[in-house]
């Protein structure tokens, strides 16, 4: 493995002539500069660290370069030299690599842990190579957000996450201690929120049963409920946990050794069932349960609640040495406050306008007692509406609500940028979820000359699916590495194929350690593939040594499965099933390619007496629905034509455009498509369902292909969505590249559409 690790490394010097960046570091650093040679690590290295408040760097070695055993003592002299020094940006380093020694300099603790991970990463073969880095991040907050309500990780899978972020250079664990589904920290002064809400009945409990039912289908370990989790109490089996109050100054003093502060959140006034199993008098009506929306809520009206409050929160302050605490505040199911004599009485005693105003009313509480405490309060940016004091920080995650973010901005708040379409790393991957986030930018998208409000960002994983710490790590492995470069490199240093080519390395270092990430995708097919005689199907993995097995009987791969280990050949209809699996025996995603046996099509003899325009013809209609047949039954707005098939930036709102014209075919041969939509869209040729990405889904690529010959054939491409969306199309070219459609490509026949108003 150290050896591959090795060629990569040489490989990343060569191909990066005419940058200066030549690392394979994530996050990418500002600057480096390769000097020739190495630096050979002993078994031991002494360590002058001057600077007696470094000294817990010794733990961040430890975690982050293994390798080596550092040891750390107060001089100025060293194998290893470790400075703290003035006139470095906050959170930054300079290192320089030479064959003597090393010297890092920092102005502050969490610059020298940031410069050991770049060491860390930089180790290979017992080496490093000589160069010198200067090295500084783009936010100051780099934080990540596990919630271990819905599903709990133990002390030592959080130590394990701890160190990755740190690896990483992620700086803010934001820790989602409490849920509707399980209270997982000890409060003394409160025994049964741990003793009844800490564990519930698999067999019983709806994420737990969705999860076991994935695990049988799919055959994915990572989906079975982690049995270290489950105990006998009361003679039955139940699943949970939490932590004791030693565990969590554990895992802050190990965290602060990494340089991360750790932002506990207690979610109140919603999200907060287990409170009223346990405290039934705290919420309005006694009794936990649903309502519209959301779980039934805590009651402000109720003096007591505030006592609570308070008195969980001082616990809470006096573990958590961190400056700001979180007290959620989202997704608050106020229907019931309406109906609660003591909620109501609270609104008028205090003058407030409605149950909003009462919302804000229990935020502007709590926070005056978190400040009298020497606290900053974080909220979801649900405390937005009705006003929260400007001194609360807003960690704004409703990605289809931007005007919180803005509104919280005008309104004087620090702001945490957590996007639930960016940043949320809990949903479904895909080809192209990797390359959405990495593309994206925090400021550039909506903030633009307003990062001075900007704190940072923080990615999310919510663990209502997540029953396994080997779950987790596939869902925000690699988006991680993508988070990490937009937390801490220069944006104008994008480079994606750069970046691709560092993901793979890593996702191998992940390999290395046992984690589990998603293995990157299969390719050389399409979803649906078409060949005249028959056709030698050669799948392309991303490392060669990966096992992959399938099936041709439309069941899905399993662990038993024969194994893919030459191109196949097949001269019938057929839909082949592969599936990857890691050196340690965790599946990837299933991919289903369709083997239809065809004929070439004949280009079109007829294509109307009108002169052939570039172009394509497309037409937008007001569309409400869900597929892409009906388009045309509904109002339309006008046409316009058009060199590919996107959206252009007129057409907005209720989108329905149907392109239509002739694809110019420059030889005999089989062509590959794709959309790239969210919402729905598909491609026609000669009438024929080519790319079928048909009903509501988020973003998505879908590909198929065509036996075409020479010459013009009948196009047609449709879409729809109802808010903006995203439409890409193009082909896929035999090496894999996606390329957009582009003039040249299409002709159209003016008369061959609406006639109505031009856009
Ligand atoms: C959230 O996702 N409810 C903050
Ligand atoms: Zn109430």
């Amino acid at each position: 493995m150290k050896h591959i690790t090795f060629i990569f490394t040489v490989a990343a010097l060569i191909c990066s002539c005419g940058r200066n960046i030549v690392s394979d570091i994530i996050p990418e650093p500002s600057e480096i500069h390769m000097a020739g040679g190495y630096f050979h690590l002993p078994d031991t290295l002494e360590t002058g660290c001057p600077d007696s408040s470094f000294l817990s760097l010794d733990k961040a070695f430890k975690a982050l370069v293994p390798d080596t055993e550092f040891r750390l003592n107060v001089s100025d002299k060293g194998g290893l030299t470790i400075r703290k020094q003035d006139g470095i940006a906050e959170g930054g380093y300079r290192m320089k690599v030479s064959r003597r020694g090393i010297l890092i300099e920092a102005a502050d603790y969490g610059g020298a842990v940031s410069a050991t991970a770049t060491l860390g990463q930089m180790v290979s073969d017992g080496r490093i190579p000589c160069c010198t880095i200067q090295d500084s991040p783009r936010f100051g907050w780099r934080g990540f957000m596990l919630d271990v309500s819905r599903h709990f990780f133990s002390k030592e899978e959080v130590m394990d996450l701890l160190e990755t972020m740190a690896s990483y250079k992620f700086n803010r664990f934001h820790w989602h201690l409490t849920d509707d589904q399980g209270w997982r920290i000890e409060i003394r002064k409160y025994p049964e929120l741990t003793d009844n809400g800490a564990w519930r009945d698999p067999l019983a409990h709806n994420h737990d049963i969705i999860c076991a039912r994935i695990a049988e289908s799919m055959e994915d370990p990572s989906y079975v409920l982690d049995h270290s989790k489950v105990v006998i109490r009361d003679g039955k089996e139940v699943y949970g946990g939490f932590y004791s109050q030693e565990d969590i100054r554990e895992i802050v003093a190990y965290a602060g050794a990494l340089g991360i502060e750790v932002v506990p959140e207690i979610d109140m006034p919603g999200h907060s069932l287990k409170v009223v199993e346990s405290y039934p008098e705290l919420s309005c009506g006694g009794v936990a349960r649903w309502g519209k929306d959301f779980s039934v809520p805590l009651c402000p009206g109720n003096d007591g609640l505030l006592q609570f409050a308070k008195d969980v929160y001082s616990e809470i302050f006096s573990l958590f040495p961190f400056g700001y605490v979180h007290i959620g505040a989202d997704e608050v199911e106020q229907t019931h406050w309406k109906t609660c004599p003591k909620c109501q009485a609270r609104i008028k005693s205090e003058g407030l306008a409605d149950e909003n105003g009462l919302q804000a009313w229990f935020v502007k509480e709590m926070q005056a007692f978190f400040a009298a405490n020497g606290k900053k309060l974080i909220g979801w940016d649900e405390i937005v509406s009705g006003g929260a004091p400007s001194e609360a920080t807003v960690m704004w995650w409703r990605g289809w609500r931007p005007d919180t973010r803005t509104t919280a901005v005008e309104n004087g708040h620090e702001l945490i940028v957590s996007s639930s379409e960016f940043l949320y790393l809990g949903g479904e991957q895909d080809r192209n979820s990797l390359m959405k986030v990495y593309n994206w930018d925090p400021v550039a998208d909506g903030l633009a000359g307003l990062e001075d409000k900007v704190l940072g960002i923080q990615a999310h994983l919510w663990a209502e699916t997540v029953p396994t710490f080997a779950n987790a790590c596939n869902r925000i492995f690699p988006r991680l590495f993508a988070v990490s470069e937009l937390a801490w490199s220069d944006p104008a240093q994008k480079d994606a194929r750069h970046f691709n080519r560092r993901v793979l390395l890593h996702l191998r270092k992940l390999e290395e350690k046992g984690m589990n990430y998603r293995i990157p995708d299969l390719s050389g097919f399409c979803d649906v593939n078409v060949f005249a005689d028959s056709v030698r199907i050669d799948v392309e993995k991303p490392f060669e040594d990966m096992t992959v097995r399938y099936t041709a009987d439309g069941t899905i791969p399993r662990s038993s499965s024969p194994i893919y280990d030459s191109p196949l050949t097949i001269s019938s209809n057929t839909t082949l099933h592969f599936r990857p699996y890691t050196s340690n025996g965790m599946p990837g995603d299933i991919f289903r390619a369709e083997y239809r046996k065809t004929s070439y099509m004949e280009p079109c003899t007829e294509t109307g007496t009108d002169t052939l325009k570039p172009g394509l013809k497309a037409d937008w209609y007001e569309f409400r629905g869900e597929a892409c047949d009906s388009i045309t039954h509904v109002p339309f707005n006008g046409s316009y034509v058009t060199e590919g098939v996107y959206i252009p930036e007129e057409v907005k709102g209720n989108i329905g455009l149907v392109f239509t014209g002739y694809i110019n075919i420059p030889e005999d041969g089989i062509y590959s498509f794709y959309t790239y939509s969210d919402d729905g869209s598909y491609i026609r040729i000669n009438g024929e369902m080519i790319v079928d990405s048909d009903g509501p889904h988020s973003r998505m690529e879908r590909s198929g292909q065509a036996a075409l010959k020479k010459g013009l054939h009948a196009f047609e491409a449709r879409y729809f969505d109802h808010s903006g969306g995203i439409l890409e199309a193009g082909f896929i070219m035999p090496d894999g590249r996606r390329r957009l459609f582009e003039a040249g490509d299409f002709l159209h026949t003016e008369g061959q559409s609406k006639t109505s108003p031009e856009i």
